[in-house]
């Protein structure tokens, strides 16, 4: 039978107290929401004592997050310990966490005290948390460089005083794999009554072995691992969550284990982490990273489109990512580049494939790799001798701090004047709105990028603009003084595409009574190729 590995995720805590990933509250809260929807098993919200910030984020999580149990840090004092109970004390299942260093090193130079000394502060402590709170888990932290015997007698100390977890940390990331699975061997093999406490591990990647010191731990007995989304931490970080989780999940042909991670809420919650602490991973980063099932090589490309299995240990969507991106580059070939162009909602004839494909070969000699925009470049040659259907005559946004924004738009089509307003998210949001009310043609931004020319605030602003219209996307790019001028200029041009598009469509409908596929009027929209 699979055991299960219980998550203790970190993110809020270990992952929070590292720099450039601090959260205000709101942000707090919509981050543990979105760990309660992973399935995390454990969540530690915070280190109350440190700060008022982190005492009302333990607070309100507790409050509102019923499901996990709810942890809190406190050093082995009684101020640490009442501040965390006092956070916690609302929780459906609080757990309070207390930790006090244990190797010689740290002994020495951190805490002044001798052996003895803390063995009693230990036991002092988790009793002291056991008055409070049935769940008490004891860290002795730098256990990773802790003599063992000593280790043992403090494992034996917590553990008496009522610690039902047992966390062993490898506080600065100095352990190798043996000495690491060793370690847990050896306290559940000599720590008496280790059969009602659980054991756990907590990794950090200062020598990048924090993923793997995880998998050791749990081999050594663990079934708790200490985790972070995106792996955010102190200094290198902990191990990431996401890895534990999918290695767990791939590899349980060999690792009899399981855990109750919502796979498809992985990426959400590494997105969602970027944007509250703007701490990006790296396009590479396993499971997350935004080429991690990108494939460029033609050969894997090829394999990947046949049967996904080739190349792929785990589909993007098990991950929860949209679809996985094939990067286009000089190595890829024809049936990539049409599937990607299908993906666009462009069903391209048999001499379209040419003409694109060799445009394609032309851009990705000069270019390392190429977007959708780059693709849709190339068939938007389509449209460069059409007539605009709606020009912009006239644009006033009112934006501000505080609500929405407003605009008001005027666009001429066909000698005709027509103005409409609408509220949005910011300015641009409010005239693509305004601009959507006229045309009758409601886009959805798939990406908007601005880049501005020249230093300086009065530089000029290029915007391109990606909108999605029913099936198929449409790029525009303008450059302005104002971003917002540009970014309604830019967005005006998807739609005169998809107008353009529309009208054909309906012609196309009209002269034969039978009803036309969407797709086949690209035959019509690109007369004679583009
Ligand atoms: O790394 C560490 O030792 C810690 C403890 C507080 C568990 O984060
Ligand atoms: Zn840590």
């Amino acid at each position: 039978m699979p055991e299960k590995v219980f998550i203790f995720d970190t993110t809020l805590r270990d992952g929070e107290q590292s720099p450039g990933c601090s959260m205000n509250l709101p942000e707090k809260l919509e981050m543990a929401r979105q760990l309660d929807r992973l399935g995390v098993d454990i969540l530690e919200g915070g280190f109350p004592i440190a700060s008022h910030g982190d005492f009302e984020a333990v607070k309100a999580i507790s409050a509102e997050i019923r499901r996990p149990i709810i942890a809190a840090l406190a050093r082995a004092n009684q101020l640490d310990i009442d501040r965390a109970w006092e956070a916690l004390k609302e929780a459906a299942r609080p757990r309070i966490h207390t930790f006090l260093a244990t190797s010689d090193i740290h002994l020495q130079y951190k805490l002044h005290k001798t052996r003895e000394e803390i063995l009693k502060m230990i036991s002092w402590a988790v009793a002291h948390a056991k008055s409070k709170c049935q769940d008490v888990e004891f860290s002795p932290e730098d256990a990773g460089r802790t003599d063992r015997s000593y280790l043992i007698e403090c494992c034996h100390a917590a553990v008496e005083a009522g610690a039902t977890v047992l966390n062993l940390p490898d506080t600065v990331g100095f352990c190798l794999e043996p000495d690491y699975q060793q370690m847990f061997s050896d306290v559940k093999t000599r720590v008496p009554g280790m059969d009602k406490v659980t054991l756990s591990t907590h990794t950090h990647d200062d020598l990048g072995m924090a993923v793997a010191n995880t998998l050791a731990g749990i081999r050594g007995g663990a079934r708790q691992v200490e985790c972070t989304i995106n792996g955010i931490g102190e200094r290198a970080g902990n191990a990431a969550l996401e890895e534990v989780a999918m290695i767990i999940h791939v590899r349980r042909d060999t690792l009899p284990l399981y855990t109750d991670i919502r796979s498809e809420e992985l990426y959400t919650s590494s997105q969602l982490l970027i944007r509250l602490t703007g701490m990006a991973v790296q396009r590479n980063k396993a499971i997350v990273g935004r080429n991690a099932f990108a494939h460029e090589a033609g050969i894997h490309q090829d394999g990947v489109l046949k049967n996904a299995i080739t190349y792929e240990i785990i589909t993007p969507q098990t991950v929860g990512m949209p679809s996985n991106s094939i990067v286009l580059g000089k190595h890829s070939g024809r049936h990539a580049l049409v599937k990607r162009y299908e993906d666009l909602g462009y069903q391209l004839t048999k001499p379209e494939i040419e003409r694109a494909y060799l445009l394609f070969t032309q851009l990705a000699d000069r270019k390392k790799s190429i977007y959708d925009e780059d693709l849709l470049a190339i068939v938007d040659e389509g449209f460069q001798h059409l007539p605009e259907m709606y020009s912009l005559k006239l644009f006033q946004s009112v934006s501000s701090n505080e609500g929405r924004s407003t605009s008001t738009v005027e666009l001429e089509k066909d000698g005709a004047t027509y103005h409409d307003s609408a509220t949005g998210d910011g300015p641009c949001d409010a005239a693509f709105r305004a601009i959507d009310r006229i045309t009758g043609l409601p886009g959805i931004i798939v990406d908007f990028s601005v880049h501005t020319e020249g230093p300086g605030t009065d530089g000029r602003a290029e915007v391109r603009v990606r909108a999605r219209f029913e099936d198929r996307e449409f790029s525009g790019k303008c450059t302005s003084h104002s971003v917002v001028e540009a970014a309604a200029r830019s967005y005006l041009q998807t739609a005169n595409k998809a107008a353009y598009e529309r009208r054909r469509l309906d012609d196309a409908t009209a002269v034969s009574t039978g009803s036309v596929h969407k797709n086949e009027a690209v035959d019509r929209l690109f007369p004679g190729g583009f």
